[in-house]
């Protein structure tokens, strides 16, 4: 772990602030300290006591890093206002402001390393559950697997035994050959979940990106008799810098599962528009929508509700995304049906 170890779940803007923030709290703690006359003792003791706010909130934010800096930076302003050492007198007072120094320079780093020790921990936990959660794939595609593998035995020793038939033997080889198809998509769509993203980033017209991925699915929406509807604003000149290859796929997904949902004569909309520094793809369709409840389990892998789904369709097109640095979002489309939005940054950072 580095010595200054941000929360990653907030973003680079995010910590700026909050560093900004504690920094303008120390400085005004200190300006009140200086500007408070001496014999306010208790006035002192209050703000003194108000130092551990920004040491607490830098060890929170920054880890043990943040927590060090925060209490030598708090030690180096408070000194000056200790009242001298050398006065026997004073030896009482001063043992307080001693300790308070230690106090502070014990409180920051404990709290950051707590805070380290806290993130170390649910990052092992979130490993093992990936762990976990690849073992149960793994055994469940295996399992599945089963099933269009006996069948494909089954089917080929048929199709042998009625050779002297080839009319018969046709049918059954097709039947096996779709399940071999059916196998290799599984095993496709486990790799592309399972596989780290290595993504080749290129700038692409949007409206290129959205036309051809509508194209793939052509064949699909007219068997399901839908209408796909591509909405992009007209002289659209958007460059998106994407991996083309993984973006289409992920839509693919997104149009392929409208399409799945959509009552026959149904229309799938997909919309391509830009959105402050974003780019919002949008894929609607009109059917019988997503519970809120369970937007957040279909992101998961091997959720399905499909006969043939393996569940990996979602939880690709998520992860896609946040390759992307954008994320997916899943509303409902009133009156009925649902409105998947991926939000992208205009300008990926590479
Ligand atoms: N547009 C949609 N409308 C309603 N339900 C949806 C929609 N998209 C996805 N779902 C639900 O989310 C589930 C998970 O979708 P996902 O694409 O991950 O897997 P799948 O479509 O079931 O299988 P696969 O994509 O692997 O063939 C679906 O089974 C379906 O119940
Ligand atoms: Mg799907």
């Amino acid at each position: 772990m580095t010595f200054i170890s941000s929360d990653p779940r907030l973003s680079k803007k995010q910590l700026f602030y909050r560093a900004g923030f504690v920094f303008i709290l120390i400085i005004a703690i200190t300006a009140l300290h200086y500007l408070t006359l001496r014999e306010e003792a208790i006035r002192h003791l209050v703000y003194r006591e108000l130092y551990f706010l920004p040491i607490i909130l830098l060890g929170l934010w920054f880890g043990l890093g943040g927590g060090i800096i925060a209490s030598l930076l708090i030690t180096v302003l408070y000194i000056p206002s200790i009242p001298s050492w050398s006065s026997s007198a004073l030896m009482e007072h001063n043992l307080g402001y001693f300790l308070e120094i230690v106090l502070f320079n014990i409180v920051g780093p404990l709290v950051g390393w707590l805070r380290n020790r806290e993130f170390q921990l649910s990052r092992e936990k979130c490993e093992a559950e990936h762990l976990a959660s690849m073992g149960q794939a793994v055994s469940c595609i295996a399992h599945d697997m089963k099933t269009p593998l006996t069948a494909i035995g089954g089917f080929i020793y048929q199709a042998r035994k009625r050779l002297s038939s080839p009319a018969r033997a046709d049918e059954r080889l097709t039947l096996a050959g779709k399940q071999v198809k059916r196998m290799e998509r599984m095993i496709l769509d486990m790799l592309a979940f399972a596989k780290p993203l290595n993504l080749e980033c290129k700038p692409e017209p949007l409206s290129d990106l959205i036309r051809d991925t509508v194209t793939t699915v052509a064949g699909k929406a007219h068997h399901h008799q839908i209408r796909l509807q591509v909405e992009i604003e007209e002289d659209s000149q958007t460059i998106l810098r994407c991996d083309r290859h993984r973006l289409q796929q992920g839509l693919m997904n997104l149009l392929v599962n409208a399409i799945e949902a959509s009552p026959p004569h149904g229309v799938v909309t997909i919309r391509g528009l830009t959105m402050k520094k974003e780019v919002w793809i949008e894929v609607i369709d009109q059917g019988k929508g997503i519970p809120a409840e369970e937007r957040q389990k279909i992101l998961q892998p091997f959720i399905t509700t499909k006969r043939g789904g393996t569940g990996l369709g979602l939880p690709i097109v998520n992860k896609v995304i946040t390759a992307h640095a954008g994320r997916l979002e899943i509303n409902n489309n009133p009156p009925a049906g649902t409105l998947f939005r991926l939000r992208l940054p205009e300008n990926m950072p590479a």
